[in-house]
C-alpha cells in the first residue's frame, strides 16, 4: 500500500480515498461469504408483504415519519447536527422494541445516564461499547439477532473503524466501508439497523451524503440547538412516503412527542405588538401554524441590512422590492429583519403574504389582529398567488381559533394587506 496525497489520475489533491480491492473484500470478511448463495427467482406476488411485519415503536410521530414502523433488515440513516437528540432519539426507540445499542462515542455508563434521565430501566437493551466494526459483527452474530424482536443502533457511523483499513475513524472510507458492512448484516440476517451519522461541517465530504444511496430511508433530525423544537423528516423511504415530519420538543427527559405542533411554535406569541404576522405553512401533509415576525428600523448603513432568521435572504430581497415598488412603501432607507418563531426553516412561499405582512405591520407600527392568519405566494407584480392544500390550512387555522384568513382568493394584490394595514 501507498500514501498518495496528489491523484495521479485527475490531479487533484486529497481526492484520494482508502478502498478495497474486491478480491480483498470476499477473503477478507467472514459475512460476505454467505452472499455467496446466488439468488432464486420467486414470483412477485409470492413475495411476502413487509406491512405485517414492521416493527412499531409506538413512538407515534416516529412511526408514521418511516412509513408506519421500522421493516425487519432494512437499514435507516438518522443524521444530524452533534448535540440536537439523535441519541436520545434512539434510546426511546430501542426501549420501546428492544435490541442492541453499540456505542462507539460513550461508555456505556453514559448512556445509562442519559437512559436513567430519561426514564428507561433498559431492561430490554443490551448495550456494547466497541467502534471496531468486525467486532460488532461477531458480537451481531453471536447475540444471535436474528429475531425481528430486535433493532441494533449504532452510535455513530463516524467512530466505526475497520481493521482492514488503515484509515482514521470518520474518514470516507471507513464510513464507507463500515456501511457497507452493516447493510450486508441487515440484509442477510434481517436485523434492522439504525445508524446515526453526524453532519460535520464538511457534510459533503465525510458526512451522512457518502451513506444516502446505500441505506433504505434517511432521516434528518433538525432544530436550534437552543430551543426546544425537534423536527424528524425523511429524506429519502424505501418503504414509505418521504413528506412525512415528526415533530418532538425537547424536555429534561427525553423527547416527547407533540401531537399539536402548531400549540408549541406559537405558545410564546406575544399579541397586539406591530411586526407579528401568522401563517400556515405545510410540514408533510401536516398543516402548521406559526409567527413570523419583522422589525424594521431606519438604517444608518449606505446599504440597509435585510436580515432573514428561517426565511431565504433571496425571498426577503424580493419581497421587500415588491413591497417597496407594487405598495410604495419606502423601505429603501430602514434595515430589516425577519424571524421564524421556534427556529423553523421555511422552504415554501405559502409564508410570503405573512412576511409581507409582518414587515408592512412593523414599518407602519400597527398591530394586527391576532385572529388572523395569512398565506401565499407573493409574485413580482405584487399579485397573491394561490398554493395547495389551501382547505387544509384553513381548517387548520380555524381550529386553533383563528377567524379570519387571507389567501390569495381574498383579494388579487397585496393592495389587500395595505388596507388592512394602512
Ligand atoms: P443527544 O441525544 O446526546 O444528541 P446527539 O446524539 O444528536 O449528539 O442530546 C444532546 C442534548 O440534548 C444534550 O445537550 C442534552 C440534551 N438533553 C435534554 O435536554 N434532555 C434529555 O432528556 C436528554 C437525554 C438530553
Ligand atoms: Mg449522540
Amino acid at each position: 500500500m501507498q500514501w498518495y496525497g496528489k491523484c495521479p489520475g485527475c490531479g487533484e489533491w486529497e481526492t484520494m480515498v482508502e478502498t478495497m480491492k474486491e478480491q480483498e473484500k470476499v477473503h477478507g470478511s467472514s459475512f460476505m461469504v454467505h452472499s455467496r448463495n446466488a439468488a432464486i427467482p420467486q414470483k412477485l406476488s409470492d413475495v411476502k408483504h413487509i406491512e405485517n411485519n414492521r416493527l412499531k415503536s409506538n413512538f407515534v410521530e416516529f412511526d408514521r415519519v418511516v412509513g408506519g414502523g421500522i421493516v425487519p433488515g432494512s437499514v435507516t440513516l438518522l443524521a444530524g447536527d452533534p448535540g440536537i437528540g439523535k441519541s436520545t432519539l434512539l434510546l426511546h426507540i430501542l426501549s420501546r422494541i428492544g435490541g442492541l445499542y453499540v456505542s462507539g462515542e460513550e461508555s456505556a455508563e453514559q448512556v445509562k445516564l442519559r437512559a436513567k434521565r430519561m426514564g428507561v430501566d433498559g431492561e430490554n437493551i443490551t448495550i456494547l461499547t466497541e467502534n471496531c466494526i468486525e467486532h460488532i459483527i461477531e458480537s451481531l452474530e453471536a447475540l444471535k439477532l436474528r429475531s425481528i424482536e430486535s433493532l441494533v443502533v449504532i452510535d455513530s457511523i463516524q467512530t466505526m473503524v475497520s481493521e482492514e483499513l488503515s484509515g482514521m475513524a470518520g474518514s470516507v472510507g471507513q464510513i464507507r466501508y463500515c456501511a457497507e458492512k452493516l447493510v450486508s448484516v441487515a440484509k442477510f440476517q434481517g436485523i434492522p439497523i439504525l445508524i446515526i451519522g453526524h453532519v460535520t461541517k464538511e457534510g459533503e465530504i465525510a458526512g451522512p451524503k457518502i451513506l444516502e444511496h446505500m441505506v433504505d430511508t434517511v432521516l434528518y433530525l433538525e432544530g436550534e440547538r437552543y430551543q426546544d423544537a425537534r423536527i424528524l423528516r425523511t429524506l429519502k423511504n424505501r418503504f414509505g412516503a418521504v413528506e412525512e415530519v415528526g415533530i418532538f420538543e425537547m424536555r429534561e427527559n427525553g423527547l416527547l412527542e407533540i401531537a399539536n405542533p402548531s400549540e408549541i411554535f406559537l405558545k410564546d406569541r406575544v399579541k397586539n405588538v406591530p411586526g407579528s404576522a401568522v401563517t400556515v405553512i405545510m410540514e408533510g401533509s401536516r398543516p402548521l401554524l406559526i409567527e413570523i415576525q419583522a422589525l424594521v428600523v431606519s438604517s444608518q448603513l449606505a446599504i440597509p441590512r435585510r436580515v432573514g432568521n428561517g426565511v431565504d435572504y433571496n425571498r426577503l430581497q424580493l419581497l421587500t422590492a415588491v413591497l417597496s415598488k407594487r405598495l410604495g412603501v419606502p423601505l429603501g432607507t430602514f434595515d430589516i429583519f425577519v424571524n421564524v418563531s421556534g427556529g423553523l426553516k421555511i422552504a415554501e412561499p405559502a409564508a410570503d403574504l405573512a412576511i409581507c405582512m409582518a414587515i408592512l405591520s412593523s414599518f407602519k407600527n400597527k398591530a394586527l389582529d391576532p385572529k388572523t392568519a395569512a398565506f401565499g405566494e407573493v409574485g413580482l407584480l405584487g399579485e397573491i398567488r394561490g398554493v395547495g392544500y389551501e382547505e387544509r390550512r384553513i381548517k387548520e387555522a380555524k381550529r386553533l381559533g383563528f377567524t379570519t384568513v387571507i389567501i390569495s382568493s381574498s383579494g388579487k394584490s397585496l393592495s389587500v394587506i395595505g388596507k388592512l394595514i394602512g
